[in-house]
């Protein structure tokens, strides 16, 4: 079993995959390199909607495409597609007050109440972490922060890291990350500090940000050993288990 915890696969919904074709095409190459299980997380920002409930419907729209697209790939393919499980959930952008949200956990993974989370893009305040401390206290929400290791370049503290993990149900990398320049340190040193457990490869498209989570796990395999491989392969099952 081989999860991808986070994907822009969706037809249409956001700045990844802009056709079922693509789509497709995304998950034909995941499934040849032993992806299983896929969560499918659209991004999701309060300005870009009027509520909660009109995503849910764009989101279902473009699921029941790519469901029927599948269902009409003849031969080896359309077995190998209808053998994958795909979850629907959502990258969910920061906002201030979002806790009080009508219907947040509806944006959670494949109804359990886990909510991926993307932090924004600039030096952290105090309110930052009392949002996370709100979805998850007074929401009820259990938060797994998005491609974490993206932050560095604008929150270099590592203890501002140590804090959200101690607040946050979970952390999770871009596989990509652990191959670049910029960010593999930082992914090395979250992982020896036991701080992150969900991979995702972040993908939008076949060439740009590619599917290729599976050259994450082996990364991990390889640098980190069996057990930190185990970590990362068993806790997206666990996840699903949160109901
Ligand atoms: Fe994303």
């Amino acid at each position: 079993m081989m999860f991808d915890c986070h994907t822009h696969i969706l037809p249409g919904i956001d700045d990844g995959s802009r056709s079922v074709e693509k789509s497709i095409s995304m998950l034909l190459s995941m499934a040849d390199n032993g992806v299983s299980d896929v969560f499918l997380t659209p991004h999701f920002n309060m300005m870009m909607y009027k509520n909660i409930d009109e995503f849910l419907e764009k989101r279902q729209e473009s699921f029941d495409l790519l469901k029927s697209a599948i269902a009409d790939i003849p031969g080896e393919d359309g077995k190998k597609l209808s053998r994958m499980k795909l979850y629907c959930g959502a990258e969910v952008a920061f906002n201030c007050g979002m806790h009080k949200a009508d219907g947040l956990k509806k944006l959670c993974i494949d109804n359990t109440n886990c909510l991926l989370l993307e932090l924004p893009y600039m030096p952290w305040k105090e309110s930052v972490f009392d949002e996370v401390r709100a979805i998850t206290e007074e929401a009820e929400l259990s938060v797994v922060l998005v491609h974490i290791e993206r932050f560095r370049r604008v929150n270099k503290k590592f203890e501002s890291y140590v804090e959200l993990h101690s607040i946050a149900a979970a952390m999770q990398i871009n596989a990509e990350s652990l191959f670049s320049f910029w960010d593999k340190r930082f992914c090395v040193k979250l992982i020896k500090n036991n701080m992150v457990n969900l991979l995702g490869s972040d993908c939008h498209g076949m060439t740009s940000r590619p599917p290729n989570v599976h050259l994450g796990y082996e990364f991990i395999r390889e640098n980190f050993g069996d057990d930190v491989y185990e970590e990362f392969i068993s806790s997206p099952k666990k996840m699903l288990e949160q109901k």
